[in-house]
Order: C-alpha cells, then sequence, then structure tokens
C-alpha cells in the first residue's frame, strides 16, 4: 500500500482544469457582487478577507519553515534525506517570495499570522529528532512521516487558494499558487519514493525483534539468514 495518497485533485488546476469564468459568469459575478450586501464594514467582501487571512496563515507556515527544515536535515540519518530536505529549504525559500508577489499583487502588505497548526507540525518533527535515536534508519522513517505532515497542510492551503483566487478572478496570482502547489506535491511523492525505496526496510532491521514476534518467527528469521550466509559462501 502507497505510504501516501495522491493529494486531492479537486484542488488542483493541473488536474481539474478550473474553470476560468466565462464572459457570461463574470457579468453575472459582477452584477451579483453590486447587490450583494455580503461585505464587512471596510469594504472588502467576505471572500477575499478569508483569502488574505490564509495567506498570511501560509506566509507565516513557510517563514517558520525556512528556519526548521535545516534543523531536520542536520538531524536526518542518510544523504539521501539530507538532500531532499536541502532541496526542499531552497524551493521553501522561494515559496516565501511567490507569497510576497501574490500580497503586491493584491495590493497588500505582506505579514505573517500566526499559524498554530505549522507551530503543531514543526512541534512534533522537533520531538522526533529528541526520540529517535541519532544515525539510525528509524529516525529517517520517522522524520519522513514529519515532513509529509508539512507537505500535506501546504498542498491542503495552496490548492484551496488556487481555487479561491480562480473564483475571485486573480487569474495570475492561482498561477503563481499553482507553480508552488506542484512543488509541494512533488516533494511529498519524493519522500514517498525514498522511504518505500529502502529507508523503511532498513529501519526494520534495527533493534530488538517486535514485542509481538513469536518464537517460531524467530527461528524463521534464523532460517533465512543461515540461508543468506550459504548464499555468499
Ligand atoms: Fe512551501
Ligand atoms: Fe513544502
Amino acid at each position: 500500500m502507497k505510504q501516501t495518497s495522491k493529494a486531492t485533485s479537486s484542488t488542483s488546476i493541473r488536474k481539474s482544469a478550473p474553470a476560468k469564468k466565462t464572459t457570461s459568469q463574470k457579468t453575472a459575478a459582477a452584477k451579483k457582487a453590486a447587490s450583494t450586501s455580503a461585505t464587512n464594514e471596510k469594504g472588502a467582501s467576505l471572500l477575499e478577507k478569508f483569502f488574505v487571512d490564509s495567506l498570511k496563515d501560509i506566509y507565516y507556515a513557510e517563514k517558520k519553515l525556512t528556519t526548521a527544515i535545516p534543523k531536520m536535515e542536520e538531524a536526518a540519518t542518510t544523504e539521501e534525506l539530507k538532500e531532499a530536505f536541502n532541496d526542499h529549504l531552497h524551493q521553501t525559500q522561494k515559496h516565501v517570495k511567490r507569497l510576497e508577489k501574490v500580497f503586491g499583487l493584491i495590493g497588500k502588505k505582506a505579514e505573517g499570522k500566526k499559524c498554530e497548526a505549522i507551530e503543531g507540525i514543526v512541534k512534533e518533527a522537533e520531538s522526533i529528532i529528541e526520540e529517535t535515536k541519532e544515525g539510525s534508519m528509524t529516525r529517517d522513517a520517522a522524520l519522513i512521516i514529519a515532513a509529509q505532515k508539512v507537505e500535506h497542510y501546504e498542498i491542503a492551503t495552496y490548492g484551496g487558494l488556487v481555487q479561491l483566487a480562480l473564483t475571485m478572478d486573480l487569474d495570475q496570482v492561482a498561477d503563481i499558487l499553482d507553480t508552488t502547489l506542484m512543488e509541494e506535491e512533488d516533494t511529498d511523492h519524493h519522500l514517498t519514493e525514498i522511504a518505500e525505496a529502502h529507508i523503511n526496510m532498513d529501519a526494520e532491521h534495527e533493534g530488538a525483534n517486535y514485542s509481538w514476534s513469536t518464537e517460531e518467527d524467530d527461528e524463521d528469521d534464523e532460517e533465512e539468514d543461515d540461508s543468506e550466509e550459504s548464499e555468499d559462501e
């Protein structure tokens, strides 16, 4: 079974081919906007306000990650995972810049708003580093899961923001956010690949036998070891 599921296709502009609006839809939307009373006291629509708040949330999260990822890179056991973290750190720095461009395009100041979710996910990654043995493959297997929790949070956020941007006719903003969404999805898939290729299997052989293994399992393991040794001879 796959370690992670694919991001929901309904959140991606590439897969669901959303639907940039037709002229008649835009006219209807404009009429509706003119007649609706769904504006806050300052005049911004409720959806716009939510969209800007969400941008501030993910802006805070991306900046937090530029300091969290290096710690995960340093703690990782394998060169492969260190490299994956390092590559994604560089992408994350670009994600921050892209968000600043988005704020500029909608005439808002780039500012973050504390994101409790990312605080929690990063805290969990820090606990994993404290609780796993330095230099072990088990640490890498656990760090991959921690990193994928980050990616899935980002995928959910960017997927939703791309669709909201399209709804509000912010096509250029949607394109920029979608570029980041694709990088988050690629990172998630890459992490799955390296976990399944060998890291999880290598972690399996660390430490004692499983607490649920029976004497029969242990005997089978010994027989397997013996036959592997005789094959080597
Ligand atoms: Fe990101
Ligand atoms: Fe990411």
